[in-house]
């Protein structure tokens, strides 16, 4: 689906977002001891509380090694800055922003991978998603996509019908996770583009959005959202 990208490993100690770019960096939740320990060891206290919750040690592992990358990366973003050091603050939504807003960024995961945006403006969202074969796919399309979407849907065979939804179901993410809102905005209230492979989908949401879809990796969807013009993605594996 969408366009193919390349990503280049990328341990540069300082980057820098160009004009009318986002930064993509995409982070395998799967990592060994010694990423776990580097990025365990810049959470802070309440992050470190939040890992210990985690029930399956799965989640545990994904939690800590998504939140230390989203450190080191904005430490790289914010070279006066430590990666321990920054704190964030959460919309009334829960999105996560910095405290002095320095960099907007956004975080999605699915399954065993993450990815995390950065951009310049602070209305941005990212979302991955596992592409599943699904039994209730229509059943899904029916509850949370727009009537002209179910009817945008119907039309592609059946062998399309997944590339569909899922570029639809991530540009929808992204939208919402955009504006900050999440699911308190109905999914249903708004139409994307659900062509698979079109490189700037549409949104009908009011105001200026600028969408790209992306495939982030095989058997994965991915979308942002931003509502400034995006000129070009720049994609970069997390490594340490
Ligand atoms: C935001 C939301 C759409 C995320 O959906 P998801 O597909 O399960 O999760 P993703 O993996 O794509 O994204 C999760 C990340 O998004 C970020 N996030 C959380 N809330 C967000 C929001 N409202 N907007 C944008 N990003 C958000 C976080 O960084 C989170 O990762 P983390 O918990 O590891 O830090 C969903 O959780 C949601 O709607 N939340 C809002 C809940 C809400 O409104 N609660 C009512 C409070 S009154």
């Amino acid at each position: 689906m969408t366009q193919p990208v390349v990503w280049e490993p990328n341990r540069a100690k300082s980057v820098t977002l160009r004009e009318g770019c986002v930064d993509i960096w995409r982070v395998d939740l799967r990592p060994d001891q010694r990423m776990i320990g580097q990025c365990g060891a810049v959470l802070t206290a309440d992050e470190q509380e939040r890992a210990g919750r985690f029930h399956f040690e799965r989640d545990r592992r994904r939690y800590i090694v998504c939140r230390g990358a989203l450190r080191h990366l904005l430490a790289r973003y914010l070279p006066n800055q430590s990666a321990k050091s920054l704190r964030f603050t959460y919309s009334k939504w829960n999105k996560p922003f910095l405290v002095n807003d320095e960099i907007p960024f956004n975080v999605s995961h699915s399954d065993e991978w993450g990815l995390i945006a950065f951009g310049h403006e602070a209305l941005l969202g990212v979302d991955i998603e596992k592409i599943k074969p699904m039994r209730d796919m229509a059943a899904i399309v029916k509850d949370v996509f727009s009537d002209e979407e179910q009817a945008a849907w119907e039309r592609y065979g059946e062998n399309r019908r997944p590339d569909a939804f899922f570029a639809g179901w991530t540009r929808k993410e992204a939208v919402v996770k955009a504006v900050g809102q999440g699911l308190s905005i109905p999914l249903k209230s708004f139409v994307v583009d659900l062509t698979p492979d079109v490189e700037r989908p549409s949104t009908s949401l009011d105001g200026e959005w600028y969408t790209r879809s992306f495939r982030p990796l095989h058997g994965f969807a991915g979308a942002v959202v931003s509502a400034r013009p995006i000129e070009q993605l720049a994609f970069h594996d997390f490594v340490l």
